[in-house]
């Protein structure tokens, strides 16, 4: 989604707002733009299309300046062209702005300023700030931004910066993250670390209806109802060779690669052997409040939806626990039912998307506990829980999310543990449990050197346009996700299906043309998807399996196989997500597609 990126400092700005605009990249966008003060002026260029379009109009014009807000845009209102790339700006061209978020009652304020004779060029909701901002303009750009965002509804992460102000960025936060960044002698504003990480690690996280002012040296934050806020610095600990390629050819597979070491990392200090159970303090709860809980709800999207149902697979069958998981946007606007006893997880790796932000809140007005399983220290959703789990599978930058997916399934199973031991789960299983996913990186670094044996297969089936992903029991989210993978890289149509209910609908789409993935490991409803399979090529589909190491029989049945390690059916969708990432990724390389930036799709979706 967009990405907002200010500097202010005493080194030239232009490549700096570059530079940190192309490490939002990842975010997904459709155009891009700058704005600065130089000569007294506010100069500003954008463009639809890519940062490097954006380089290429401003290369040869020697801008220096020390003072800049730049961005990428999603588009929401307006199609992607350069007129409506953001910064945007009032009529006297003086107040530049930068904007993420939606203003929801955009078009009202638009007439109102229409009436008063403000011109508008664009079809965006950003545009109306900066015309609100003029319009509320006596001189003091801090107090503008703050009267004009008093009348706006919606949610916004803003930059601003004024002629008149040239020692100045403003921003301002509702609903949209924003951090600053402190420097030496400089300061930035950024709407994710990832722009500015290269020169700073020291940040401040707005919180909503915070507005900062931000100079050379110094920033202040208040409320919009002008309380003085206190920053809080945070330390950053991702270091800058996190969020790079690393020799990779793309971040997707760079992170597929590390996910023998983010497994490490989810498990780390959280197995306790002694006691044959997990341990995760940031729960925040005490055993009796644990035992306590009868109903567990789970809220989440994406790829963090799909972890969500493998911990519902994995809650019910061990803790004994109910579970239900919910769509966040789907649970923000239904009447949940919540009983003293139930607990809400809410599950996202950036802890930034809005629906999930905003199914916690919902959560919370109804009195429920919730809790977090997140990978990013900080985001609003870690900061909002009342306690949870970090996953700390480190930046996750290719759209699609896989490290991040298998490190959340990781969390899940610890706290699958932990609810177990104290219900029903003899020591013995809790020991055998937490060996198994103490195995978990190393069998996932032996699926991984088969890599160039899956290049082989996807190079088989890369031209087809239509995939079918089947599974059993907690491989039926495996399953959703394997097909999510592809269609989110490659843009081929693919569907995740229990396996079984494939005979309900989908089996009249298959034939020689429609590849069929089924993940077949050797675990309690094995003899059921072999009928499976025979039902796929009694009717010419060609098969791709994930089986057991060393199951022959599998093999003989389908076109291709790719082999996963024997292990604890518990942690088995660790291993069986592995070769579907892989095929996935090679798959939208063979196609030419662009892997790590996805077209329509976004990293953190931060609009509703
Ligand atoms: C977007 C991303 C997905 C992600 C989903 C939820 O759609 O492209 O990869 O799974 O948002 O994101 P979250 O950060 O909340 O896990």
């Amino acid at each position: 989604m967009c990405g907002i990126i200010g500097y202010i400092g005493d080194k030239n700005a232009v490549p700096i707002m570059i530079e940190g605009l192309k490490r939002l990249e990842y975010r997904g966008y459709d155009s891009a733009g700058v704005a600065f003060i130089q000569d007294s002026n506010v100069i500003f260029q954008k463009t639809a299309g890519k940062i490097a379009a954006l380089e290429n109009l401003i290369k040869e014009k020697d801008y220096f300046t020390t003072l800049g807000i730049g961005h990428t845009r999603w588009a929401t209102h307006g199609e992607p062209t350069d007129i409506n790339a953001h910064p945007h700006l009032d009529c006297t061209g003086k107040i530049a702005v930068v904007h993420n978020g939606i203003i929801e009652n955009y078009s009202s304020l638009k007439k109102f300023l229409m009436k008063k004779g403000h011109k508008f060029v664009t079809e965006t909701d950003t545009e109306i700030l900066a015309h609100l901002i003029e319009d509320q303009y006596e001189g003091d750009i801090l107090e503008a931004v703050r009267a004009a965002l008093t009348q706006v509804e919606g949610t916004y992460g803003i930059a601003v910066i004024c002629k008149d102000n040239p020692d100045r960025i403003i921003a301002a936060r509702n609903g949209s993250p924003l951090v600053i960044g402190r420097g030496n002698g400089e300061n930035f504003v950024a709407s994710d670390v990832a722009a500015i990480l290269r020169h700073t690690n020291q940040v401040v996280y707005l919180a909503d209806q915070e507005i900062a002012e931000i100079t050379l040296n110094n920033f202040t934050v208040s409320t919009l109802d002008k309380l003085h806020v206190s920053p809080k610095i945070q330390e950053i600990s991702w270091s800058l060779d996190m969020i790079e390629k690393g020799g990779y050819p793309h971040f997707m597979l760079k992170e597929i690669m590390e996910q023998p070491t983010t497994l490490r990392n989810a498990i780390r200090g959280r197995l306790d052997f002694a006691a044959g159970t997990a341990r995760l303090n940031g729960l925040n709860l005490q055993y009796k409040q644990l035992n306590k809980i009868d109903r567990i709800i789970i809220s989440a999207c994406g790829t963090s939806w799909h972890a969500a149902l493998i911990g519902e697979y994995l809650i019910e069958e061990y803790a004994r626990i109910p579970v239900e998981v919910e769509y966040a946007s789907e649970f923000r606007y239904r009447s949940p039912i919540i009983n003293p006893g139930t607990i809400v997880f809410v599950i996202s790796q950036s802890g930034e998307t809005i629906d999930t932000l905003a199914s916690l809140r919902e959560a919370k007005r109804r009195g429920a506990c919730c809790l977090g399983i997140c990978n990013v220290v900080g985001s609003t959703i870690a900061r909002e829980t009342d306690g949870g789990v970090y996953i700390h599978a480190g930046p996750e930058i290719g759209v699609a999310s896989t490290k991040a997916f298998t490190s959340q399934i990781t969390v899940l199973s610890l706290i699958t543990i932990l609810l177990s031991r104290m219900r029903n789960m003899s020591f013995e299983k809790g020991e055998e449990l937490i060996r198994a996913l103490q195995t978990v990186p190393d069998l996932v670094a032996s699926v991984l050197q088969k890599n160039d044996e899956i290049k082989k297969i996807a190079e088989k089936y890369a031209g087809m346009n239509n995939f079918l992903y089947l599974g059993r029991g907690v491989n039926f989210p495996v399953a959703l996700e394997g097909a999510l993978k592809l269609k989110e890289i490659s843009y081929i149509h693919a569907e995740g299906y229990p396996a079984a209910e494939m005979k309900h609908g989908p089996i009249a789409l298959i034939d020689e043309n429609m590849p069929v993935v089924v993940i077949a490991p050797q675990d309690s409803v094995y003899d059921k998807i072999l009928s499976n399979i025979q039902e796929i090529k009694a009717r010419k589909g060609n098969v791709i399996a994930i089986a057991t190491e060393g199951d022959t029989h599998v093999a003989s049945m389908v076109d291709d196989v790719i082999y996963i390690p024997k292990t604890n059916d518990f942690v088995l969708p660790l291993l069986t997500i592995i070769p579907l990432q892989i095929l996935a990724y090679h798959i939208a390389v063979l196609r030419g597609c662009d892997v790590d930036q996805p077209r329509n799709l976004a990293k953190s979706v931060t609009v509703e």
